[in-house]
């Protein structure tokens, strides 16, 4: 909703297709999100599906502006995606990616630790690095910036703080990790978020957290320009 406030003064009235998969989700956007002058597509589907139907859509819509905020992790074939994403725009459209940043503990935890996830793929990790990549073998420029902060991790070496189960499930990606988890694998995966943690001696920054540990976050903003665009 924030983003699409943004765009509303230079967008008197806009169509905006929400392409999600999870009901619960799209009920809670419709009770708290709606604005007027939006007219609202709701695509309750995967980002795969949504691209299959369009396949066999002869009039595909084009898209003044695309955002995907922590959602390319799951939507299958990167550069298939990114393509179709980029192919979407309009001539003077923008896409805004919102990814991990490979040098943030959301992926690294990810990548030292593949038997979280053992049915992901290697090529499953994806990063800033790699969306970047992507967008560059088309042959189209995009600017990087980074979201950098420390979230205190302290709760997380408490087994009895609720605050520290949320983080330490939101950052594994896995319901109730610390109860669920086999004990060695969570005390490893604890070592490793205490390694990860700086205290402020060592970061030489001030602030008041017992173990900050660093998430990062890049946002990565593609203007489309045909003279840049590669049809290959
Ligand atoms: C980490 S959340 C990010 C949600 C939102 N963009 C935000 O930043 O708050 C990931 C979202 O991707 C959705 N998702 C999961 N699989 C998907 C898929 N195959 N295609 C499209 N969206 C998917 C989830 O339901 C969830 O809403």
């Amino acid at each position: 909703m924030a983003l699409l406030k943004q765009l509303q003064p230079y967008f008197p009235s806009i169509h905006h297709t929400v392409v999600e998969p999870c009901e619960e989700f799209v009920s809670h956007y419709k009770l708290h999100s709606i604005l007027e002058n939006v007219q609202y597509d709701w695509q309750l589907k995967t980002f795969q599906q949504y691209m299959q139907d369009q396949e066999y859509t002869s009039n595909s819509r084009k898209f003044d502006f695309i955002s995907a905020v922590n959602s390319l992790y799951y939507t299958g074939n990167l550069k298939e995606t990114i393509r179709f994403l980029i192919d979407r725009l309009t001539e003077s459209g923008y896409l805004l990616v919102i990814v991990c940043s490979e040098k943030g503990a959301g992926y690294r935890i990810i990548a030292n630790f593949p038997e979280l996830h053992p049915a992901f793929k290697p090529s499953y990790f994806i990063s800033s690095k790699t969306v970047s990549e992507a967008i560059a073998e088309m042959g189209v420029t995009a600017k990087v910036n980074s979201l950098r902060t420390n979230v205190d991790f302290s709760g997380v070496f408490d087994e009895n703080d609720a605050d520290g189960d949320a983080i330490l499930d939101l950052f594994t990606g896995i319901m109730d990790y610390r109860r669920t988890a086999p004990e060695a694998l969570v005390e490893r995966v604890l070592k490793f978020l205490r390694q990860e943690s700086t205290p402020d001696s060592e970061s030489g920054e001030i602030n008041f957290m017992d173990h900050p540990v660093c998430v990062e976050w890049d946002t990565i903003l593609v203007e489309k320009s045909y003279k840049q665009y590669l049809t290959t």
